[in-house]
């Protein structure tokens, strides 16, 4: 497939069928993920394919339960139903066949071994630079969606269960100085791909000559 129609035909899937997806696959995945650019070509990044339904139904769990325990709707009807929503776009990966965790790991910059004398850490600069290391996993995530896009899946980008970061991180063994970055639901989709309208090219972009 062609890069740009692999571009024009992403869009977010989160209705899968149970078609499992094969080794080879993932690993292409996983593959052209770990091309992407990344800061002083540090590759901060680990993922973690999950396919076993045991682990992604416990998974849901626990976001299900997080979600009940910080947003309490109090009973009041829209509350519910904001909830609910909330819940939902949060817990779908459940009938996903196959879950990655995209894990960050540390990384050293440049900059670092200029620090030492200085009253700036590795994070204040970190911070400056706008995360570089959140920048890079963003691109090889890029790869990930457009790669499953050319073996004929579909797949979604997931920061929303992250609010149980915590219990994650436990159910995965994922333990500093690592942490959990995002995960990507993926599978074949179960109903056509619809893609989302998006901003004008004039709302979005200059040229300054
Ligand atoms: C950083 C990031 C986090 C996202 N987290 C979620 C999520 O937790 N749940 C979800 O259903 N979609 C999530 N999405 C998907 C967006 O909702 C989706 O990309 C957006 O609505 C545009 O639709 P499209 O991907 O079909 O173009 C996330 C996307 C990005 C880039």
């Amino acid at each position: 497939m062609e890069l740009k129609e692999a571009i024009q035909k992403r869009a977010s899937v989160r209705l899968f069928t149970d078609e499992k997806v094969p080794f080879e696959d993932i690993k292409e995945m996983i593959t052209r993920a770990s091309l992407a650019p990344s800061i002083n070509n540090s590759q901060p990044w680990k993922f973690i394919a999950i396919t076993n339904r045991e682990l992604i139904k416990n998974m849901s769990s626990v976001v299900q339960n997080k979600v009940e325990q910080i947003f309490p709707h109090g009973n009041l009807k829209a509350n519910i139903l904001v909830q609910n929503k909330v819940a939902k776009f949060s817990t779908f990966f459940m009938d996903a066949p196959l879950v990655i965790a995209v894990i960050m790991t540390p990384y050293e910059a440049a900059v670092d071994d200029l620090l030492s004398g200085t009253a700036l850490t590795h994070d204040d600069i970190n911070k400056m630079r706008n995360y570089p290391n959140i920048q890079s996993i963003g691109a090889a995530i890029e790869n990930l969606l457009l790669t499953s896009v050319d073996l004929g899946y579909g797949a979604c980008w997931l920061s929303g269960l992250l609010i149980a970061r915590d219990e994650l991180e436990k159910l995965l063994d994922v333990r500093p100085p690592l942490s959990l970055a995002a995960f990507v639901a993926v599978g074949k989709p179960k109903e056509s791909v619809r893609q989302r309208e998006k901003k004008s090219l004039e709302d979005i972009f200059e040229i300054r000559e």
